[in-house]
């Protein structure tokens, strides 16, 4: 089956999966050869999967897709490149929120627009390190008048809390999609987040379906191993499964999955993926696959087709984690937190060139 497309506003319309690519960016985990990366994002294309999740971040995604982008059109009568659409994110580094200021904000999306080598960002995913530093609208309202002077096509945001989204909306932000963690394990969205989202027409683009691969197969049955994790998301998500209440909690919910994965002849991953593209108000999944055998298996989620009974399975185990029941990115936030102390606040410095 081909990849449903969504539509947000302005007719702006997206695939309900997006390639996430964190997790080939430099530093995450042991490095994949391009041609395999690129095998993949051509995999990803052909069935439908069109659109790509980075961000100035990412240590060099963006002029990695920049030369991916020119691959495409210089494949004869290819029309890659015409399908092809770039989600980045503007993450300005913490010891900067205080000081930055409008040529700062031009500077990086003109550094993104560089490095894709495009004239213009589809979308850009704005986020914000602390809340302490109260000038997120201010910089929102510098992206918006370059979103006017042509250099960017849409505004999203990502990570933000509910108080701090609507304080964009009323400051008259058009901010169209928020990129937020949502999956089997963490519903901390539905305190108020989808609801939100639905009535201001904010899609909502979800990471975290997949928990960096610990909701599959590989992990059913396993013991618990912190060592062993090959890389950075398996360490954020691994975090969250302490949060849901721990190893044996998240072995019950696998069994659950496996048990309904078994019923439909599918995997725990797709089932995975299917539950979280069926939570209220979600647009799109950002999905990190970077292995052109994985896309095939990512887009047979849309053959299955869960019951309420087995949403609900899921749902219940879910909406009652002891430690995901605050606010959307909360437990990130918090100032030394094991969460946050796994975050790393200043990579725009490392690459502002
Ligand atoms: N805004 C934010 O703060 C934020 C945070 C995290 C992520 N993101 C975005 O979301 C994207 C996805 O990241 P994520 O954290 O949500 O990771 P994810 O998609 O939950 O997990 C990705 C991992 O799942 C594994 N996987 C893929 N298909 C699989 C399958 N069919 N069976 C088993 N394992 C499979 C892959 O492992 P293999 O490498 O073995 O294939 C991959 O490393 C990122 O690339 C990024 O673009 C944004």
């Amino acid at each position: 089956m081909s990849i449903p497309l969504s539509e947000l506003a302005d007719g702006y319309t997206v695939p309900r999966i997006i390639t996430g690519t964190w997790q080939i960016s430099k530093g995450h985990q042991a490095p994949r050869s391009r041609a395999e990366i690129f095998e993949s994002f051509f995999r990803a294309i052909d069935s439908g999967i069109t659109v790509f999740d980075c961000a100035d971040i990412y240590t060099g995604i963006e002029e990695m897709l920049g030369d991916f982008l020119r691959e495409c059109r210089q494949r004869e009568g290819s029309a890659y490149a015409d399908q092809i659409r770039i989600h980045t994110k503007f993450v300005p580094d913490l010891e900067a929120l205080s000081t930055l200021d409008k040529v700062y904000v031009e500077k990086i999306i003109d550094r993104s627009l560089r490095r894709l080598g495009v004239e213009r960002l589809d979308l850009v995913q704005f986020s914000w390190w602390s809340y302490d530093i109260d000038r997120w609208i201010e910089t929102a309202g510098w992206i918006e008048e370059l979103r006017q002077k042509g250099k960017i096509r849409q505004i999203g945001a990502t990570n933000f809390h509910l108080e701090s989204l609507r304080s964009m909306i009323d400051a008259g932000i058009p901010v169209r999609t928020h990129q937020i963690q949502y999956s089997a394990l963490d519903h901390r969205p539905e305190n108020g987040m989808v609801e939100y989202c639905r009535d201001n027409g904010i899609g909502i683009f979800c990471y975290g379906t997949l928990a960096g691969g610990f909701l599959s197969e590989n992990y059913l049955g396993t013991s618990d191993s912190f060592e062993k994790l090959k890389n950075r998301s398996l360490v954020k998500y691994r975090l969250i499964i302490d949060e849901y209440g721990g190893w044996g909690r998240f072995q019950k919910l696998l069994k659950e999955m496996d048990q309904i994965a078994r019923q439909h002849g599918a995997t725990i991953a797709q089932v995975a993926l299917r539950y979280a593209l069926d939570r209220p108000g979600v647009t799109a999944a950002i999905v990190g696959v970077s292995k052109a055998e994985r896309v095939s298996q990512i887009a047979k989620a849309f053959d299955l087709t869960l019951d309420d009974s087995q949403r609900e399975i899921i749902h219940a185990l879910g909406r009652t984690a002891p430690g995901l029941n605050g606010s959307v990115y909360g437990l990130e936030r918090e100032k030394n937190s094991r969460h946050a102390a796994i975050m790393k606040y200043g990579l725009n410095r490392e690459n502002l060139s």
